[in-house]
C-alpha cells in the first residue's frame, strides 16, 4: 500500500499576512485538518452545498473527495470561483484565503495572533 501524501496549507488573514500553517493529508478535507490543528473556519453545512467556507486558492491545487454544489463555488460579491473548505482536499502545498472570517486557537484573531507572536 503507498503512502499517503500530505502538503502544507497556509491560511492567510485579511491583510494578507500568513497566519497559520498546517498540515493536510490527500483525502482529508481542508476543514478537517484546520480543526485538528484548532483553526476554526466558517464551516456551516459541512457537505459541499451552501458555500460558508468558500475560499479563493491563491496557490496550488485542491480535488474533491465527493460533489459540491458548483452553484455555490461561487462568489457573487467578488464575482470569483472559489473552493469549498468542507470537501476539498489538497493535491499539493497550498495558499489560501478564506471569504468569511476564521478565528485560530483560543478563539483570538488571527491579527492578534500575529501580534502575540510578534510580542514573543
Ligand atoms: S460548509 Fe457548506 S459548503 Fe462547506
Amino acid at each position: 500500500m503507498g503512502e499517503v501524501s500530505q502538503y502544507t496549507v497556509v491560511i492567510l488573514g485579511d491583510a494578507e499576512t500568513e497566519a497559520v500553517r498546517f498540515m493536510c493529508h490527500e483525502g482529508e478535507s481542508i476543514a478537517e485538518a484546520a480543526e485538528r490543528e484548532g483553526v476554526m473556519l466558517r464551516i456551516a453545512c459541512n457537505n459541499g452545498g451552501c458555500g460558508a467556507c468558500r475560499a479563493e486558492i491563491l496557490a496550488g491545487e485542491v480535488g474533491y473527495l465527493r460533489p459540491v454544489s458548483q452553484k455555490k463555488r461561487f462568489d457573487v460579491r467578488t464575482q470569483k470561483m472559489c473552493e469549498l473548505l468542507c470537501r476539498a482536499t489538497p493535491l499539493s502545498n497550498l495558499i489560501l484565503k478564506p471569504l468569511n472570517p476564521w478565528l485560530n486557537r483560543g478563539k483570538i484573531s488571527w491579527k492578534k495572533y500575529v501580534q502575540n507572536i510578534n510580542e514573543g
